[in-house]
């Protein structure tokens, strides 16, 4: 048994021995081989028992290794090898052991011989579908329950109407592939851009208060990967000067964009008469946010991707849909809706400490407290 730098215990994996410094993508190579063999030597058995046995074998020595997902980095690959986690090859092969014929179990064993050695993805993302089932953590429903706020790293909550870290983090995995541009026309406290540098995608906000900016931008430039650093602009996204955002980005139209503009006057965000949180109504919301939009249409890749996380208000007793409303104009621009996710939503802090109070402000009022929110996903037509 030997201990990993990073941490973790190795045990009996072939080739990885003690104090090992490879990094996880030379281990990823060196399992993407080990196992390339192994299923090399149970595929030419002659008869299902053998072809069993070495399975057995393969699963038990992979077991044994604890070499888990996390050691094994899935989103981090340059593709010159396919990605691979130990927890679905597990299951791959437990779904062959299960089987009663020679035929059956060849036909698996030859699409997990084939995910080993080839990817293929949808060309938007790092995404490897020959190995969909090593994404459990990749939503693909439309309802997303966090259950807790990431508050990892530089992920540290400060900003009043910040949104959940998952949130850019689940879209980047979709929508973008390593080194994409991704931008944020309402940057606040800089999630996207720090979420955008975890994963190794290029990223440019703008953010119209100077005061959070200049926090945001401190925050940024004290972290590492100097290679993403994300680039932060003190501007009015409805007029920002589109030809500068695609300077920052030598040319390149940006992959996904990211809109979380306030829900309207729900939290005032300043004094600035720009600030979309200050609009006279909400029709004079919807149509600066539509300014926005247009904004990011001009730097936006053909194909790419545009996501408006938003949610209701209640105005007069009555429900105001606002993100219903934003998301009919967007569906004006050449945009296609592409889902409607609905996100559960965090009581703010200062709701928290009323809770009883809102229960019978709902229970005399008719009405039901808001407890979710929308991620409108939009892909830019051709
Ligand atoms: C809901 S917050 C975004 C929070 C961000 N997602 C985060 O995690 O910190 C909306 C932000 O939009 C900014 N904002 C409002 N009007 C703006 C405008 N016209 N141009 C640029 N930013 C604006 C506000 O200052 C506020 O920081």
């Amino acid at each position: 048994m030997s201990q990993h730098p990073e941490g973790k215990v190795i045990r009996d994996m072939p080739g990885i021995t003690a104090g090992d410094s490879r990094s996880k993508s030379n281990l990823t190579r060196h399992l993407q081989a080990w196992l390339r063999e192994k299923l090399a030597t149970a595929l030419s058995a002659s008869n299902l028992e053998d072809l069993k046995s070495s399975v057995q074998a393969i699963r038990s020595q992979l077991e044994a290794s604890q070499v888990s997902a996390e050691k094994i980095d899935i989103y981090r690959n340059d593709f010159a090898y396919p990605t691979i986690a130990i927890e679905s090859v597990l299951s791959d092969l437990e779904q062959i052991l299960a089987v009663r014929t020679m035929e059956r179990a060849k036909y698996y064993m030859l699409r997990l011989q084939k995910s080993t050695v080839e990817v293929k993805t949808n060309g938007i993302n790092d995404i490897n579908l020959n190995r969909w089932k090593d994404y459990g953590d990749i939503y693909t429903d439309s309802l997303w329950l966090f259950p807790k706020r990431d508050r990892s790293g530089a992920h540290n909550a400060w900003y009043w109407g910040n949104f959940a870290p998952q949130i850019p983090h689940q879209l980047m995995l979709r929508y973008t592939r390593k080194g994409d541009w991704v931008i944020d026309m309402f940057a606040g406290s800089g999630t996207t851009l720090i979420e955008a540098m975890n994963l190794d995608r290029n990223s440019v906000g703008v953010e119209l208060n100077p005061d959070i900016a200049i926090r945001t931008k401190n925050l940024i430039d004290s972290l590492g990967n100097a290679s993403f650093r994300p680039r932060l602009i003190i501007d009015d996204s409805t007029s920002v000067n589109t030809s500068d955002l695609l300077r920052i980005s030598g040319g390149q139209k940006y992959r996904l964009a990211i809109l979380h503009p306030p829900y309207h006057d729900i939290i005032k965000f300043s004094e600035d008469a720009r600030d979309l949180s200050l609009s006279a109504d909400v029709q004079m919301f919807v149509r600066r946010l539509e300014s926005v939009v247009s904004n990011t249409l001009k730097v936006l890749d053909a194909g790419g991707h545009i996501a408006l996380v938003i949610g209701d208000k209640y105005q007069n007793g009555e429900i105001v849909p606002l993100g219903f409303m934003c998301m009919n104009m967007m569906l004006g621009k050449p945009l296609a809706l592409k889902s409607i996710v609905v996100k559960n939503y965090d009581s703010t802090r200062g709701k928290r400490g009323s809770q009883d109070l809102w229960k019978y402000r709902a229970l005399a009022g008719g009405f039901y407290l808001f407890k979710h929110e929308y991620v409108f996903i939009f892909r830019h037509r051709v």
